[in-house]
């Protein structure tokens, strides 16, 4: 188990796949991009599906998203997905993407064993996603949603960051587009995670200047008994249902207390939260061992040695969680 001194319990593993993206999000990166990590830095397919069977067998890790930068930018995801739905017991897999390229890939995703997808979109029209992503591709991530509706990898979470000044005025014009098509819409609270650090809380849309706009058009009312347990959105049904809108509070309405949250960088490290700074490297770990391929080899010996390795890379695991604050620190005059 990935148990914390707050006596919270670690079931849902993030995993970063790359920090590239094809996308520039003002939220998110410069246009010049980051400083990208070196491909021998990052963690190759086999040690990926190792890191994630060490979680799923040794851990009690039940679900694995996919994130990036952009996870589809990385060669081998279907593989990757293909061989962590052979795990045993069968995590939940879903993944994070932008859009792009979907439309090509959702079907082999779907075969691969890939059970859902969230894609980021915050805006309906063509020239707010310029401004936004600065990249002319709206039309991509369209294409990329209905293409992972029609695969099955359903629920398809829509998710959308509201920028003041930029697309604030948007938000019902994306409910009403996100019902038409069945996409399931939440409005993410502008975190402070942009490399640039232009973050300020003044300028951030809140939940409820969010659900005040929403209200001018239709009644919201709180989805089952309101609770929501470890999930960062907070879901109401739009004029009594069917359809839902979700509302990810990450500052105003934080969900720390009930997080079950565990994080991969794509060079290996472990992140006990999103907004954490230490990490904890596993990659070092594995490429120290004996052998340091990452799997086994078939050899008695080699097995052996693997799996006293797994044990090992689980007790960094288990120390690294442990460590996990009781917050963001978002509110500390430090951060
Ligand atoms: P579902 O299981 O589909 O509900 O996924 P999700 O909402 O957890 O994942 P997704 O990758 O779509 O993330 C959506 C947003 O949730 C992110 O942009 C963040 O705002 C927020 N989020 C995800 N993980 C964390 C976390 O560990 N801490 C905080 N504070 N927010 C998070
Ligand atoms: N604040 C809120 N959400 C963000 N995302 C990326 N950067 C930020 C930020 N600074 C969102 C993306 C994607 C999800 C994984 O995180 O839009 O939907
Ligand atoms: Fe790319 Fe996501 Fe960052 Fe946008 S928010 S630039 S899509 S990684």
């Amino acid at each position: 188990m990935l148990l914390d001194t707050y006596g919270r319990t670690a079931t849902d593993l993030r995993v970063s796949l790359t920090d590239r993206c094809n996308l520039r999000c003002t939220y998110c990166m410069p246009e010049e991009g980051l400083d990208w990590l070196k491909k021998s830095t990052l963690l190759t397919d086999d040690e990926i599906v190792r890191l994630v069977r060490i979680a799923v067998t040794h851990l009690g890790v039940r679900e694995v998203r996919f994130t990036g930068g952009e996870p589809l930018l990385r060669p081998g995801l279907v593989s990757i997905v293909e061989r962590c739905a052979a795990l045993e017991p069968r995590p939940e897999l879903s993944l994070t993407t932008n859009g792009i390229g979907l439309e090509k890939v959702a079907p082999a995703l779907r075969d691969a064993g890939l059970d859902r997808v969230n894609v980021s979109l915050d805006t309906v029209d063509p020239e707010t996603f310029h401004r936004l992503t600065r990249r002319r591709r709206h039309d991509d991530v369209l294409r990329g949603l209905a293409a992972a509706r029609a695969a099955g990898l359903t629920p398809v979470k829509v998710n959308s960051v509201l920028m003041r000044g930029i697309n604030d005025d948007q938000a019902p014009d994306l409910l009403a587009w996100a019902m038409e098509h069945d996409y399931e819409l939440r409005f993410i609270e502008q975190m402070p995670l942009d490399a640039q650090h232009g973050w300020t809380r003044r300028d951030m849309v809140t939940a409820e200047e969010i659900l005040t706009s929403l209200h001018t058009r239709w009644t919201l009312t709180p989805e089952g008994d309101g609770e929501r347990g470890s999930a960062p959105a907070e879901r109401w049904l739009v004029d009594g249902g069917p359809h839902r809108v979700g509302v990810i509070g990450s500052v105003t309405r934080p969900f720390c207390g009930a997080c079950d949250r565990t994080r991969l960088t794509a060079d290996g490290q472990v992140r006990n939260c999103l907004f954490a700074r230490e990490e904890t490297d596993l990659r070092a770990a594995l490429r120290a061992e004996p052998g340091a391929s990452g799997e086994s080899d078939g050899s008695d010996d080699s097995a052996a040695a693997s799996a006293a390795g797994d044990l090992r890379v689980a007790e960094l695991w288990r120390t690294a969680m442990w460590g996990k604050k009781a917050g963001s620190g978002i509110d500390d005059p430090t951060f």
